[in-house]
């Protein structure tokens, strides 16, 4: 009987839409308009760093490593039950939306991890926290990443926490991302970056990549595009990791139920360098914290007033680059080397890849006066610090401690979401 109804139901809202003659899919969840073009590629363990580069990340191809936390390489898929988070992590302040269906309205919550287990059951909230360095001792380093150049990119982990039914807005990230689940169940729409022209023909916020589209109600009246747009399908279960190439669309719904995910952002890589990687074991399960390359690579303020500058420019060449130096009080012979380190194809002119690529903890560690001119702690300079920051930056990414901001900076830019400062706009360097 019921199947029946069920039947008719169907019959009777297909013919519906049909004399109606509204475009498929019409005012119905992202994804009706067409059967997916397919899934995306499964794997049942994770590549070699040079092939995560080669076939993944520059080849930007999706692809799902199916139950692979069951081997045991994540600790946190164990360990983090409510009462575990609880004890370990109970008095932390996290961020948390009030909203499970995503508006980036930035409407945070700024309460415990106490708090927010209390209520995540019953309340319309999604924890989406920057992970303390402390909960990232739960969490390695997917072994793809330890070496060639990955290690030095990778900028942070976010924990993604709610009782399911989570809708994210259709968006892009700037960075490459591992996402992992830990429990619950997702369903993601993926489209390829190629459809730029389409995905982005209507309704695309520039300041924060994503589309108004409803994803519940797609509008094939305001978003034509959409129409005959190609789909991927992907049905993450607990225990398995997706890699997200930079630039692909994705929306993400969560099933009912606790629903926990852990990602990883990595700057995206535009050159592999495989001479680290025969010193460095990379066997999948190898257990590296993730927090020892977060606490590494965050140091590097270099590495950020850097890309800081490349947001508005194409390169850096000497003369602008000996200007914004000079300073340190570094001498000029020291400066002249540290810009051949950094010009890696000689050609005088950095680049966004060349930074991104540069040792610059080594660099860091022999011109040390460098350090003190990123963090606005210049000995040599007797004008205000602060206000010789501020030249340089954007006034609306100022900030009082300069270490955090760079750190907000590259996660506002990406953004699933804004975590930790929602009055901060983002300076996408996603347009170089
Ligand atoms: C690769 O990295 C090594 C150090 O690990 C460095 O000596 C070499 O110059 C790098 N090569 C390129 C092309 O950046
Ligand atoms: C959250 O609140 C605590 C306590 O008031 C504060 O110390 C912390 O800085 C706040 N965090 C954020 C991101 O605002």
């Amino acid at each position: 009987m019921l199947r029946l109804t069920i039947c008719v139901i169907a019959l009777v809202s297909q013919h519906v839409v049909d004399s109606d003659d509204h475009p498929k899919g019409h005012l119905q969840p992202l994804g009706r308009h067409r059967p997916p073009v397919g899934s995306i590629e499964e794997r049942a363990s994770f590549p070699t760093p040079l092939e995560m580069f080669e076939k993944y990340v520059r080849g930007s191809k999706p692809v799902i490593f199916r139950g692979i936390l069951e081997k045991g390489m994540l600790p946190a898929y164990k360990l983090w039950t409510d009462s575990y988070l609880r004890e370990n992590y109970g008095s932390e302040y996290v961020s948390v939306e009030k909203g499970k269906k995503e508006n980036r309205k930035w409407d945070m919550l700024n309460i415990t991890m106490s708090e927010f287990l209390d209520k995540y059951q019953k309340e319309d909230i999604y924890m989406v926290n920057d992970a303390s360095v402390s909960m990232t001792e739960d969490i390695n380093m997917p072994s793809m990443l330890l070496c060639g150049g990955f290690q030095r990119v990778v900028q942070n982990v976010i924990m993604w926490f709610s009782s399911g039914g989570t809708k994210s807005v259709l968006h892009n990230d700037g960075l490459d991302n591992v996402n992992c689940l830990i429990d619950g169940e997702k369903y993601l729409v993926m489209i390829d970056k190629k459809l730029k022209a389409d995905v982005e023909e209507t309704g695309w916020i520039l300041n924060g990549q994503y589309s108004q589209v409803d994803v519940e109600k797609v509008d094939m009246y305001k978003f034509p595009k959409f129409r005959n747009l190609p789909w991927y399908e992907v049905k993450m279960q607990k225990g398995d990791c997706i890699f997200i190439p930079f630039k692909w669309y994705h929306h993400v719904d969560s099933k009912k139920g606790r629903n926990l995910a852990i990602n990883v952002w990595i700057h995206h890589l535009s050159k592999f360098n495989a001479s680290d990687c025969n010193a460095t074991p990379t066997d999948e399960n190898r257990f590296v914290s993730v927090a020892k390359f977060l606490q590494d690579n965050k140091k590097i303020d270099l590495r950020d007033f850097f890309l800081g500058e490349l947001e508005d420019k194409e390169f850096i060449d000497w003369s602008f680059f000996e200007d914004l130096l000079k300073p340190s009080g570094q001498e000029r012979a020291d400066l002249k080397k540290l810009f051949g380190d950094l010009d890696a194809d000689g050609d005088g002119k950095i680049v966004e890849h060349e930074v991104m690529m540069a040792d610059l903890t080594r660099i860091l560690k022999q011109l040390p006066t460098l350090q003190a001119l990123v963090q606005g702690e210049n000995p040599y300079d007797t004008s205000d610090q602060e206000e010789s920051l501020a030249e340089s930056l954007d006034p609306e990414d100022i900030m009082e401690d300069y270490t955090e901001n760079v750190f907000d900076d590259v996660l506002s830019e990406d953004l699933e979401h804004f975590v930790n400062s929602p009055k901060q706009t983002d300076t996408s360097r996603d347009e170089l």
